[in-house]
């Protein structure tokens, strides 16, 4: 069985620095959406530990659902082409509605769940991501609620993987072999 102790770790986002960026996340998003209807969907699997964490930074009532996506597969790299693999099932019409992401990377899952999240009629959408890489326009791709801004390395940990590995770490680690 392969160890989380098998590639060299370098850590590139602490524990501490994590907590401290989505309890200010989460103090923001409670403090722009007031008593608003909100819904948090959550993108997994990457996003499951960010998600967990930060619906208890936000101290107010919402529904929380998830959608999985996958684009990935067992490679390091996307395949340019994202699908449904469970949706979600809240009703958001007239619900504020915010997707949280583990990282937006290409932007490619961004655009697949803003457009069919959308279609939904939601009061409004936007995204929470707790990494967003140096690469994004966010012109075009506008990430309300980011904790980071990272370069080009591929990390694992805190809910992200590297062939369904790592996700359990509690920090993010640059993926070495
Ligand atoms: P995008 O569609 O290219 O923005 O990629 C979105 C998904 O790719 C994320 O939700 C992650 O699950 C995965 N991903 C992108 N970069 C990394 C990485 O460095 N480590 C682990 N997963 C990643």
């Amino acid at each position: 069985m392969q160890d989380r102790n098998e590639y060299k770790q370098r850590v590139l986002i602490s524990e501490k620095q994590i907590r401290e960026s989505v309890q200010v996340m989460g103090q923001r998003i409670a403090a722009d959406y007031g008593e608003e209807p909100l819904t948090i969907i959550g993108c997994l699997k990457g996003s499951f530990i960010f998600m967990a964490d930060l619906v208890r930074a936000i101290p107010r009532s919402l529904h929380i659902d998830f959608i999985e996506v996958s684009s990935y597969g067992n490679d390091l790299s996307s395949s340019g082409n994202v699908r449904i693999v469970k949706d979600f099932k809240h009703p958001v019409q007239d619900s504020h509605v915010l997707i949280v992401e583990d990282i937006v990377d290409t932007g490619l899952t961004f655009d697949f769940l803003f457009e069919h999240i959308q279609l939904k009629k939601p009061a409004s959408l936007e995204i929470a991501a707790l990494l967003v890489r140096s690469t994004v326009d966010l012109q075009k791709r506008p990430v309300k609620y980011h904790g980071f801004t990272i370069g080009e390395e591929f990390v694992v940990g805190y809910g992200l993987d590297a062939a369904g590995l790592y996700r359990n770490l509690d920090h993010v680690a640059v993926f070495e072999q």
